[in-house]
């Protein structure tokens, strides 16, 4: 089959379908989770964390994205993949974010690119799209902006529901094929959901979204630790690769491994 489209994405939502989204980074998730049928996979920003080992997604340079969104391309036959602009590659306007987008575009090969922002960034979103560049937005929780907001919190309770439905509303107006909802109440995601045509992907934005994206080190349990309360873990390989490890270092610390099958 095809590599999917937004279009496709636009239909799934006409249809009532719900349906997946992962980061991925490298060659052998890609590939695993294309086969999977997952049919949108994200090279997150979020690689600062959980590639790069960065506190936050701030320092993160296009530069050291682009060869993990050519590896997921690569690896990859049916999924479109969505290349996330990094802090500091799109704010200073639609001329800098286009200049990152076609990037992003020419350089990783990606089908789509993804910035943080609503109505602050419209018009880095018009260009974009105005350039032939398919663009997810991210409003909500926005990790970009983390010192500004203090840490990560729920955005949109109460009356600031309406600030999130209106940064959707312009994204949608100015062109994007899709939203992410991040750290919404589940209240508000459904009147977004509800609201605009193209699709709302939520983290963290409860079960009435159209798709719903993690991070995929959380979702498979690579990541220890305390997680989000919206994360939900469906495998342990953290324990599987801990206890790999340990097996493999006995063995060669106890002479089991190579054995005869092992040696030339
Ligand atoms: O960078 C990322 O992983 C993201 C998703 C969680 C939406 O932006
Ligand atoms: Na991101």
């Amino acid at each position: 089959t095809r590599r999917v489209r937004t279009r496709d994405l636009l239909a799934a939502k006409e249809r009532g379908e719900r349906w997946p989204m992962l980061t991925s980074y490298d060659q052998y998730t890609a590939s695993i989770f294309d086969s999977a049928g997952v049919p949108v996979l994200l090279v997150g920003d979020s690689a600062a964390n959980n590639v790069f080992g960065y506190d936050t997604t701030v320092p993160v340079t296009a530069d050291e994205l682009l060869p993990l969104v050519r590896a997921v391309v690569r690896a990859t036959r049916h999924a479109l993949v969505v290349g996330d602009l990094p802090f500091g590659s799109y704010e200073e306007g639609p001329t800098q974010a286009l200049r990152t987008a076609v990037r992003f575009m020419k350089e990783g090969g990606c089908h789509a690119v993804k910035l943080e922002g609503g109505r602050r960034y419209v018009e880095q979103v018009a260009a974009i799209t105005g350039a032939g560049i398919p663009v997810m937005a991210h409003v909500g929780f926005t990790p970009q902006r983390e010192h500004t907001i203090g840490g990560y919190r729920v955005q949109g309770r109460g009356d600031a529901a309406e600030e999130v439905l209106a940064d959707a509303r312009a994204v949608a107006e100015a062109g994007a094929f899709a939203v992410v909802l991040e750290m919404v109440p589940g209240e508000v995601a459904k009147r977004v959901t509800a609201e605009l045509e193209i699709p709302t992907v939520g983290i963290g934005a409860g079960p009435d979204t159209d798709a719903q994206v993690l991070v995929w080190q959380d979702m498979a349990g690579l990541r220890t630790g305390k997680a989000p309360r919206f994360v939900k873990r469906y495998a342990d390989l953290a324990g599987a690769l801990s206890q790999a490890a340990r097996t493999f270092a006995d063995e060669v610390r106890g002479g089991g491994f190579p054995a005869a099958e092992h040696t030339f």
